[in-house]
C-alpha cells in the first residue's frame, strides 16, 4: 500500500518499502464495544503489515481476548504482536495467547518472522530505567531477580534479531527502550516505563530500521536509540494526539 505515512522511508527511496501500521495499549475490556473494528479496517487499507505493541487487553482476561479476537477479523493484513504487562495480569497468558493467535496474530516473543522481505522481532520487554539511572544487579535477591528479568527480555530480543538476515528489520516492544519517547510522563515513573537494555540490544545490529513500542500512554511519539535507530511510541493515546487516528503508519 502506498498511502500517506507518518515518516519518510527509512531505506533508499523507490520501490521495495512496506508500510507498517502500529498500535499499542488497546486495553480491550470485558464489555468491549468493538471500538477497534473500524480501526483495524483502516489499518488494513493503509498498510501492508500490522504491529500490535502490547496491553491488547485490560487485565489479560479470556473474555477480553475474545472481544478483541472478534474485532481482529477486520484486520486483513499480516499481523505481528507482543503482549504487555496488562495482558499477563490475570495469569491466563497461555489462553490469551491462544485466542489471539487463532485470530491471526503472530506473537514474536522468541520467534522472529519475515513478511514481504522485512524482518520482525519482538518481546514484551521489562522496566528498570535508562542510561546512568538503570538499576543494576546489586544487593538484595529481589533486586537481582528484577534485573535478571530485564536482562532476559533484552537477551531474547537480541537472539531474535540475530536470527534475522533481512536488510530491514522492525523491532516490536511493549516497554520503552529509550527515555526520549517517555518525555511527557511524570519524572518519578520513568524507571517503570522501560529499559535501555532493550536499546542496547537493538544497537548491536545495523539492519534495524524502526522500533515501535507501547506502554507509555502520555509520552512522546518520536525518539531514537543511542545508535540512531528511530523509535516510535505507538501507545494509541500518544498517536491519536499526534495524528488524529490511533495507529501509526511507518514506512520501512
Ligand atoms: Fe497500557
Ligand atoms: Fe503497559
Amino acid at each position: 500500500m502506498n498511502g500517506p505515512t507518518d515518516e519518510p522511508a527509512a531505506g533508499e527511496a523507490g520501490g521495495g518499502t512496506i508500510v507498517v501500521a502500529a498500535i499499542g495499549d488497546l486495553h480491550v475490556t470485558e464489555h468491549g464495544e468493538h471500538q477497534f473494528r473500524d480501526v483495524f479496517a483502516g489499518m488494513s487499507d493503509a498498510a501492508d503489515v500490522a504491529a500490535l505493541c502490547g496491553d491488547l487487553t485490560n487485565f489479560g482476561k479470556i473474555r477480553e481476548a475474545e472481544n478483541l479476537a472478534e474485532d481482529l477479523r477486520a484486520l486483513t493484513i499480516p499481523t505481528v504482536g507482543v503482549l504487555g504487562n496488562h495482558d499477563v495480569e490475570a495469569g491466563q497468558t497461555e489462553e490469551v495467547l491462544r485466542i489471539l493467535e487463532q485470530a491471526g496474530v503472530t506473537f514474536l516473543d522468541e520467534q522472529a518472522t519475515v513478511i514481504e522481505g522485512v524482518g520482525f522481532a519482538g518481546v514484551k520487554g521489562f522496566l528498570g530505567g535508562f542510561g546512568r539511572g538503570e538499576l543494576g544487579a546489586f544487593g538484595e535477591d529481589a533486586i537481582k531477580a528484577f534485573v535478571d528479568e530485564s536482562r532476559n527480555e533484552a537477551r531474547k530480543l537480541e537472539n531474535a534479531l540475530r536470527a534475522l538476515r533481512t536488510d530491514r528489520v522492525v523491532a516490536v516492544l511493549h516497554y520503552a527502550p529509550v527515555l526520549g519517547t517517555c518525555e511527557g510522563e511524570p519524572l518519578e515513573i520513568y524507571p517503570f516505563l522501560g529499559s535501555s537494555r532493550l536499546a542496547n540490544a537493538i544497537d548491536r545490529f545495523d539492519n534495524v530500521k524502526a522500533v515501535v513500542h507501547g506502554h507509555v500512554h502520555r509520552g512522546t511519539y518520536r525518539g531514537e536509540t543511542p545508535g540512531g535507530v528511530p523509535v516510535y511510541n505507538c501507545a494509541r493515546f500518544v498517536v491519536e494526539a499526534e495524528f488524529d487516528r490511533p495507529y501509526a503508519l511507518i514506512e520501512v
